[in-house]
């Protein structure tokens, strides 16, 4: 008899996302007359700026004419567009990260879920708590981790590093010495940031501890205060111990169109062996590269039409963020994030659960947020509401919350 990979039977429940979207949907069946309004996933609601649309129709017009037909993308992804990635997001801001660095992917999700997989079993993790639930799970189900232990609401194995008020979201160093590093700055889900200094100390940590750092910088365009680094790559020695993951998703509303990519430089080393090359044989084995007319649309973005449009998309979320901001200080709540990422973390009134809060939110305003617990331990009593609805909605969510 066949048997299955039974790591993935240690994993607690359902996805997150999946599991608040199982919630929604049933109370929506029962409450047909109740309009909801989801600040849950974090999942953009703009339109595609009309560079990228008309990127993407010169490009299906193009896929259309023998002579301009495209098959196969090259495995690391086309060099017009990782050539805009290196000088746009790295060379322009004096980091220095070649095109032949940057792996084009469908989205960040799947590099920080599928990185693992270069590394050994033995490595110990280390990750924010509370944190993305991606990193966590995926080396649950790669088996670097033990059983989950209901004393610590978390897996045995893992160095969890609590990110609180107190140390404004930013871990301090763990106790045990990891062997991987999730960071992910500007934060989700607390929509904290680091300072490069900080973020200075961690590069130093890591490559004094033979670690690398998987950061994820999805967030980045949300950025809004200076001192704080667009990429790990700003911070001296990054070279040799991070990995950086980046996604189209939040800066150009590309989370139904998909496009990603991932960093590894050549001077990650561990005993001579190369992890580019590691990662590059990954991705040619497993992976056939983003559609031509997404990676078009992807460059597009880097055009000065483009990143016109897509400030401006950006700007129209961080009014909802200011918006949700004030609103919820206004009426007494403590609001953390929101500044420089589409996220604000706020805490539950009074002893309420994250999930206590969820429910009467859901029940009372009919409204959609994150609970905090579900992100980790540390994330109990507070909750999540994402920037990314409509002006509209995120109004008329904010009016329905402040009466409760
Ligand atoms: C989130 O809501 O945390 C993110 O949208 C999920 C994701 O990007 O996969």
């Amino acid at each position: 008899m066949y048997k299955v990979n039974e790591n993935y039977l240690k994993i607690q429940g359902n996805y997150l996302f999946s599991t608040i979207a199982k919630k929604v949907n049933e109370f929506s069946a029962q409450n047909p007359d109740k309009e909801v309004i989801r600040l849950g996933i974090g999942d953009v609601t703009q339109p595609l700026a009309p560079v990228l649309i008309q990127a993407l129709q010169d490009a299906v017009t193009e896929m259309g004419a023998a002579e301009t037909f495209h098959g196969y993308a090259p495995d690391l992804g086309y060099e017009f567009l990782r050539d805009a990635i290196a000088k746009n997001d790295y060379q322009a801001r004096g980091c220095q990260i070649d095109a032949d660095e940057i792996f084009v992917s469908d989205g960040a999700k799947c590099d920080c879920g599928n990185i693992q997989e270069i590394f050994s079993t033995d490595n110990k993790v280390a990750v924010c708590d509370p944190v993305y639930p991606v990193y966590v799970d995926t080396n649950v189900m790669a088996g670097r981790t033990g059983k989950y232990n209901e004393a610590i609401q978390g897996y045995d194995g893992v160095i969890y590093m609590p990110c609180m008020a107190e140390n404004d979201f930013v871990p301090e160093f763990p106790k045990e010495t990891p062997d991987l590093i999730y960071l992910c700055y500007p934060n989700n889900p607390t929509g904290a940031v680091i300072t490069k200094a900080q973020l200075q100390e961690w590069v130093d940590y890591a490559n004094k501890n033979g670690a690398v750092i998987l950061y994820d910088a999805a967030y980045e365009a949300y950025i809004s205060e200076p001192d704080v680094p667009h990429s790990i790559y700003e911070c001296e020695g990054a070279r040799s111990c991070a990995i950086e993951f980046h996604s189209f998703s939040k800066n150009a509303g590309f989370t139904g169109v998909r496009l990603g990519y991932t960093v590894v430089p050549k001077d990650l080393k561990s005993n001579g062996v190369s992890l580019h090359d590691l990662w590059a044989r990954r991705h040619g084995t497993k992976y056939n590269g983003a559609p031509y007319i997404v990676q078009k649309a992807g460059a597009a973005v880097y055009t000065p039409q483009g990143q016109a449009q897509i400030k401006e998309q950006i700007a129209y979320y961080m009014e909802n963020a200011k918006m949700i901001l004030e609103g919820l200080k206004k009426a007494g709540y403590q609001v953390y994030g929101g500044v420089n990422a589409p996220y604000i973390w706020l805490k539950t009134p009074g002893t309420m659960t994250s999930w206590e809060f969820f429910d009467e939110l859901l029940q009372t305003a009919n409204v959609v947020g994150t609970p905090g617990s579900g992100f980790g331990p540390h994330g109990e009593g507070y909750f999540r509401l994402t920037a990314f609805g409509t002006h509209e909605n995120t109004k008329k969510a904010l009016e329905r919350i402040t009466k409760m």
